[in-house]
């Protein structure tokens, strides 16, 4: 079975960090983060993989290449003007082969069993299949009720909480069957949550709903990005970090990249990821953050649930609360409070 990937929105909503870095490529653990999707999907044996872009589209070119080294073989397809989720899908139609299509949501970090959608999706003989999840809101997200036999009853893409019936959700990855692509218009900017899915369902096509068991996030806020590092430290995720070593104190994880540094009487816990050539002051004290590549945290700077970007600078003292979001290239002064 071969695989798309939409990558191609614009991150609004995890500036700074997006403004020169597509979500789908924001480092987690030093490695971008849709890496750990081509993972997930190796190991269920997809390994033809089509990349949607649109925006910044040679940055993933630049990163990932023909995949070879990541043990995929992608291709890519470039959307001169955003065509939006559905247009995005119409796009790599002449790349997945004729057959049964997954089709994936780039942002999301989904460790589920490929194969056992797949057997869902042919037991029903559905069109589409749509694997779901629980959360605690799903305002942010497309709603998704099903039946007691898995088949689709409603899709309600950003419902008001007033319209929420379900804690189900969409989990941005579909099966398609190739006869789902004569629905798609081509060339035009068109979105499956807000028109093939409730069109389709309208039509009487049958959708079916699959509950994805296992770690599910979609790293679209800050504070989801920050999350994320979180729950793959804890041991949450199936994923390992690299460079993981007990902090100065044995109750924190900090996973740090290469030529990193850490002055005496640093203090971490919780859970803390450090970039490349990250520096982190005397008597710091981090708490369940993220630095990245070239950042210096300064001389008793206070940090905690935060992100610092790339080649930021921390002044000595300054606190960083959580919520802070420091643009690459940024400066915090001494003794200032964020
Ligand atoms: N190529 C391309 N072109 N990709 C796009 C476009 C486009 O015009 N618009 C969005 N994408 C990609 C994004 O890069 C992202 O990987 C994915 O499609 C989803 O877009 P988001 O902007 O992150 O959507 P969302 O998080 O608000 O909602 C979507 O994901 C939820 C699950 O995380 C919807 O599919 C919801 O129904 C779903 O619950
Ligand atoms: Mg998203």
């Amino acid at each position: 079975m071969k695989a798309a990937i939409l990558i191609g929105g614009q991150g609004t909503r995890l500036r700074p960090f997006t403004l020169d870095t597509p979500k789908p490529l924001l480092p987690v653990l030093n490695r971008p983060f849709l890496e750990y999707q081509f993972r997930v999907l190796r190991s269920h044996g997809v390994r033809d993989i089509a990349l949607c872009t649109s925006y910044r589209a040679e940055n993933f070119r630049r990163a990932f290449g023909d995949g070879r080294r990541l043990g995929v073989r992608l291709k890519y397809v470039r959307e001169t003007i955003p065509l939006g989720t559905g247009g995005a899908a119409k796009n790599a139609e002449k790349l997945l082969g004729g057959g049964t299509a997954l089709i994936l949501n780039g942002d999301v970090l989904n460790a589920f069993d490929v194969r056992a959608f797949l057997r869902f999706h042919r037991e029903r003989r559905a069109e589409i299949s749509i694997a779901l999840t629980r959360v605690k809101d799903p305002t942010a997200f497309g709603l998704v009720l099903t039946d007691e036999r898995g088949r689709v009853r409603r899709f309600l893409e950003k419902p008001s909480w007033d319209e929420v019936e379900t804690n189900t959700i969409n989990a941005g990855a579909y099966l398609f069957e190739p006869s789902v692509f004569t629905h798609i218009p081509a060339g035009k900017t068109y979105s499956l949550e807000r028109g093939l899915f409730p069109e389709r369902l309208a039509a009487g096509a049958l959708l079916g709903g699959w509950v994805a068991p296992g770690y599910w996030i979609d790293i679209g806020t800050v504070d989801k990005y920050l999350q994320v590092h979180l729950d793959i430290l804890h041991g949450r995720t199936p994923f390992k970090a690299d460079g993981v070593t007990a902090g100065p104190q044995a109750d924190a994880i900090v996973a740090a990249g290469a030529g990193s540094r850490v002055a005496p009487f640093a203090r971490f816990s919780g859970a803390v990821s450090l970039g490349r050539r990250v520096r982190v002051g005397r008597g710091a004290q981090l708490t369940d953050c993220v630095v990245l590549d070239d950042a210096a945290v300064g001389d008793g700077a206070r940090l905690e649930r935060c992100v610092v970007g790339a080649r930021a600078r921390v002044g000595t003292h300054a606190v960083l609360g959580p919520g802070a979001a420091l643009a690459g290239g940024s400066r915090v002064g001494d003794y200032s409070q964020l």
